[in-house]
């Protein structure tokens, strides 16, 4: 049997997305040595990515040992494209400059963490932050305090060093913790927030629906964890 191994990071073919992300943009992306270096980049958040994945993992299957429970539902990764990272960048002022990603952009590794309860987003939040390995960079917790639109999820900027070569890079990876009703109020709001086919006022009424739905559905979900512990 013949196994291929596929070439995870490649500079053609991160050279193409380049000139793709130009064309569509209309903006200046990276050339020559700034190809192998953004190459790089991917390949580094794309490892801080699977360290703090990793981590997740260790500590839903330990909880499940010991307490005959889950606390994560699915995990899931992504490393930002080329053109939203360019995008964003232009969108903010920034220079269009690889180490311009490295100090200004937290979210090139993102990580969503679906939970069932929101005890477990805290557990499991709590338990990764006190890890000695990783650094907390920053929090913003949208379920003490919800966004005015009704959007709920505890947002967390770690930082992770990944071993290379030529020793630890400390790499930012964003993870969003969020129970199952969270992320489903999210996927409909994140919907309907890009359909421009919807007349004004009609969206305007969607939003507003899916406000008060937010607060139903956090109700809901503290109902349903308190029967949860009591069953144990
Ligand atoms: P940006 O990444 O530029 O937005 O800034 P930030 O990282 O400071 O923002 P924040 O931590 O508030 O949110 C980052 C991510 O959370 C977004 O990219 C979305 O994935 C998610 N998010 C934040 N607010 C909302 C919202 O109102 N609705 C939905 N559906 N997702 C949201
Ligand atoms: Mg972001």
């Amino acid at each position: 049997m013949i196994l291929e191994r596929k070439q995870r990071f490649n500079v053609p073919e991160i050279r193409t997305r380049m000139e793709q992300v130009s064309a569509e943009l209309g903006t200046d992306t990276f050339r020559g040595a700034q190809i192998v270096e953004y190459a790089e980049l991917e390949q580094v958040y794309s490892g801080a990515m699977r360290e703090i994945s990793t981590k997740l993992e260790n500590l839903d299957d330990e909880f499940q040992l010991k307490n005959e429970h889950n606390p994560i539902h699915h995990i899931e990764c992504r490393l930002k494209s080329i053109g939203s990272t360019i995008g964003k960048l232009k969108k903010r002022g920034l220079p269009i400059e690889i180490d311009s990603i490295r100090e200004n952009l937290y979210d090139i590794a993102g990580i969503r963490v679906i939970c069932n309860y929101v005890t477990d987003v805290y557990n499991v939040a709590d338990t990764l932050s006190q890890q000695s390995d990783i650094e907390v960079i920053r929090v913003k917790d949208y379920i003490r305090n919800p966004k005015p639109n009704g959007y709920r999820s505890l947002h967390v900027i770690y930082q992770v060093p990944v071993f290379l070569s030529d020793g630890p890079h400390p790499t930012p990876v964003e993870v969003q913790f969020r129970t199952i009703a969270m992320d489903y109020w999210a996927s409909l709001e994140h919907r309907l927030r890009y359909k421009n086919s919807i007349e004004d006022n009609a969206r305007e009424q969607h939003f507003e629906t899916l406000r008060e739905c937010a607060s139903q559905l956090a109700d809901i979900e503290n109902r349903m964890q308190q029967i949860h512990q009591e069953i144990g």
